[in-house]
């Protein structure tokens, strides 16, 4: 590609990203298009020939574009995904240019300083002290997996690096725990038969009390606490699980305390801040998400540390191909010594430039905007008979069901799924469904700062409509 051809084309593909965004409200938010279709669009053999950068965008506009599900439109509050910062994307472009390869010094010396920086912005966040660490990731999904490995580690007096896990060892969660920490539990070794899954309060909060019936059951049978795992901003409710009480257990157990906040971080840049999860700073090991409620473009992850020297012990690794000589004075970080990825794309750029551009302070305000929408969601919920929300929301997910007519448990199940299509048919909205406590109900999760007042209303109006209309036409018991 000439310089000139790339000048040329980026400069068009700025203009296109910009129409977007300015238009984004007016497009229908899902795409009105079958999988097949989709799948047909892209059917080609591998392109032999080199084709006009013009026609290549022009083939993404005609292909791509019309069928996205427009995560950046008001009315998209579902799966968490927000909307993102115009810097961010900015921000995105410029690390692909310099593809700086965070995982070893030499290949990005200052891209290694600047996500250093970052880090230390996120464990200021979080409140951890001088000695915290953390790592980037791509997402919560590995944040929790690289949790649980420091968890293993640390538990078995760093022996399972070495002789894997051996001897019987528990780990627990409550219901509301995210998937990853089943998967985590597995990749590590510690198998998801070694999950104990406890209830939750009617707050959806982790029951302390189950939580030490399982332990002592556990004692009684020879099988040592591991870890306790936390979350704070459950994916449903945004419950936060009484992290003081479980650091006191995990303390007594001699457990790690594993906190998922890869939601619920966002909160701290909240007017609330700290005091809206309190405890967090007790914790071993965080998930945060700047992906998700720091308005970062995928993707942007992070695990947090309280004690930085636990993600070298646990990754240190370093084969002489990888080992830099030039550094006499020990002084480059080396991330791939401190953590599980080598190759990592330059994934805080976009935070770094989102946090200058905008100041924590103004991302803060647009999470008050999102809490509060989900407040007038609840007060119009309240304030209808035939609706009952699962909880009063703390942050921006509230979940909500259709609770007239006396359902049995299938049919509500099959009036939320199907009012949740209408609502995605009707290009308007797009929200998900969940399953609390063995109900159905409708997830609502607003993560985007273009979301306004008036869609809370717009959405309830319809969910009003929609709910009556599928409640008639639901064939008798
Ligand atoms: C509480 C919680 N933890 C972890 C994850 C997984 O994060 P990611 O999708 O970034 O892998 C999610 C995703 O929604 C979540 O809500």
């Amino acid at each position: 590609m000439e310089p000139n051809e790339f000048r040329a084309t980026g400069h068009r593909l700025i203009d296109l990203v910009a129409d977007y965004l300015d238009t984004v409200e007016e497009k229908p938010l899902f795409p009105k298009v079958s999988p097949r279709l989709l799948t047909q669009l892209f059917d080609e053999p591998l392109p032999q020939e080199p084709a006009d950068a013009d026609a290549v965008i022009a083939e993404l506009e005609e292909k791509l574009l019309p069928y996205c599900s427009h995560v950046s439109h008001p009315g998209y509050m579902g799966l968490i995904t927000p909307t993102p910062t115009p810097m961010g994307i900015l921000g995105d472009l410029l690390a692909s240019a310099l593809n700086q390869n965070i995982g070893a010094y030499t290949i990005g010396p200052s891209g290694v300083a600047l996500e250093r920086r970052v880090v230390r912005w996120l464990d200021d966040l979080v409140g951890y002290g001088p000695a915290a660490g953390g790592n980037l990731t791509s997402g919560g999904m590995m944040a929790n997996f690289i949790g649980l490995k420091l968890a293993r580690d640390w538990a078995s007096g760093d022996r399972a690096q070495h002789d894997g896990v051996t001897g019987r060892w528990a780990a627990y969660a409550s219901e509301e725990r995210h998937v990853s920490v089943d998967k985590a539990v597995d990749a590590v070794g510690l198998g998801r038969d070694g999950l104990r899954v406890l209830p939750t309060d009617d707050a959806f909060r982790l029951r302390i009390d189950a939580l030490e019936a399982a332990i002592a059951e556990d004692r009684s049978r020879g099988v040592r606490p591991a870890c306790v795992i936390a979350v704070a901003g459950t994916t449903n409710t945004g419950a936060v699980d009484d992290l003081v009480g479980l650091r006191r257990i995990a303390d007594r157990e001699g457990a790690w305390l594993h906190v998922d906040a890869a939601y619920g971080g966002g909160m701290l840049l909240s007017s609330r801040g700290r005091a809206a999860l309190p405890g967090l700073e007790l914790a071993d090991s965080i998930v945060l998400d700047p992906h998700k409620w720091f308005y970062a473009p995928l993707d942007a992850g992070a695990v947090l540390v309280r004690d930085e020297q636990r993600l070298t012990t646990s990754f240190g690794l370093q084969p002489a191909y990888l080992t830099d000589e030039m550094d006499t004075q020990r002084e480059r970080y080396q991330y791939y010594v401190h953590g599980f990825e080598q190759s990592r794309r330059f994934r805080r750029l976009k935070v770094w430039m989102s946090f200058k551009r905008y100041g924590a302070r103004e991302i803060g305000r647009w999470i008050d905007r999102n809490v509060a929408q989900a407040s007038r969601l609840y007060e119009l919920c309240v304030a209808d008979p035939a609706f009952e929300p699962a909880t009063e929301p703390t942050m921006s997910a509230i979940c909500i069901r259709y609770c007239a007519g006396d359902l049995d448990g299938p049919r509500s199940a099959q009036l939320h799924a199907e009012v949740a299509r209408r609502v995605e048919e009707s290009g308007r909205f797009w929200i998900s469904t969940t399953l609390l406590k063995g109900k159905s109900w409708f997830r609502i999760n607003p993560v985007n700062f273009r979301t306004r007042m008036e869609h809370m209303d717009g959405l309830f109006d319809l969910l009003r409509r929609e709910c009556q209309d599928v409640a008639r036409s639901l064939p008798d018991r």
